[in-house]
């Protein structure tokens, strides 16, 4: 495996389709969880150079901070507690236009004003979300949501 990205500058959705099938190549062969997480955060903050892209991972009934890319965050997010842990709580991918708005936001960063947080769901089972922030308001969308919930799908829990 070549471990140096190729950067597109399409359209969004150009830069999601030319990513995904170099997220699989970084992830073939290797079943290391945090590797691949690691691999993934670096991945998509090469691409699309967001703010804060990481995960957070269920342990012990809290969200623990995981492999990021950007400043340092949060260590522990409770269940329906932000976004991080509301997504988790409701299974469900959370887009956030103004996290000023969004109530019990949990600001790690001061200079992040949207959101866009994905559950990763194995039987049944959240079992860690991946969250990306944004300095831009309004910075994410459905289609963001479609190919992140693929990429999480990609990963070998
Ligand atoms: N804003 C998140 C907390 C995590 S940081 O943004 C990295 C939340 O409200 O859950």
């Amino acid at each position: 495996m070549a471990e140096d990205l190729s950067i597109s500058k399409g359209t969004k959705e150009e830069q999601y389709e030319l990513l995904i099938p170099q997220i699989e190549g970084l992830l073939t062969g290797e079943t290391d969880l945090i590797a691949n997480m690691a691999n993934v955060a670096a991945a998509l903050k090469e691409q699309f150079s967001w703010f804060w892209v990481g995960f957070y991972i269920v342990k012990h009934n809290e969200l623990v901070l995981g492999p990021f890319q950007g400043p340092v965050a949060c260590t522990r997010i409770r269940k329906g507690r932000g976004v991080c842990g509301t997504s988790w709580s409701e299974a469900k991918t959370l887009i956030v236009p103004d996290v000023e708005k969004f109530p019990g936001h949990i600001a790690c960063s001061s200079l992040s004003r949207s959101e866009i947080v994905v559950p990763i769901i194995k039987n049944n089972e959240v079992v860690a979300v991946l969250d990306v922030d944004s300095e831009h308001l309004n910075y994410f969308d459905e289609t963001d949501q479609k190919f992140l919930e693929k990429i999480v799908d990609l990963i070998n829990f």
